[in-house]
């Protein structure tokens, strides 16, 4: 489906950690292309529906690529690079509400 552009400079290999398995990526690729590269989909399922969702875009519009990197959620991977180290997580659902967190009060 994707196929890089040759452009003859040398690729570096990185590894990073997908809900804790290592995946190997190309130095300069997106993290959303470094998921893709690895057959990865999808990114994520939805809070409410639980529906898959992955890449549409690619530049930063749909916001289909939301993904955890490192703790830090609803990161678009399609405008960050993979780097060595990084840690990603694919959010599945609603991610429970921290007690500390001003909305965090219970239902009424
Ligand atoms: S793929 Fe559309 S915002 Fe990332």
């Amino acid at each position: 489906m994707f196929r890089p552009l040759e452009t003859g400079a040398p690729e570096r290999a990185i590894t990073l950690t997908v809900d804790g398995q290592a995946v190997q990526a190309r130095e300069g690729d997106t993290l959303a292309i470094a998921l893709l590269n690895a057959a990865i989909v999808p990114f994520r399922h939805t809070a409410l529906s639980g529906a898959p969702r992955a890449p549409l875009c690619l530049m930063g519009v749909c916001f289909e690529c939301l993904v955890e990197v490192d703790g830090r959620p609803n990161v678009q991977a399609c405008m960050v690079p993979a780097r060595e180290g990084m840690r990603v997580r694919l959010p599945r659902g609603a991610r429970p509400m921290p007690a500390s967190h001003p909305d965090g009060a219970p239902p009424r």
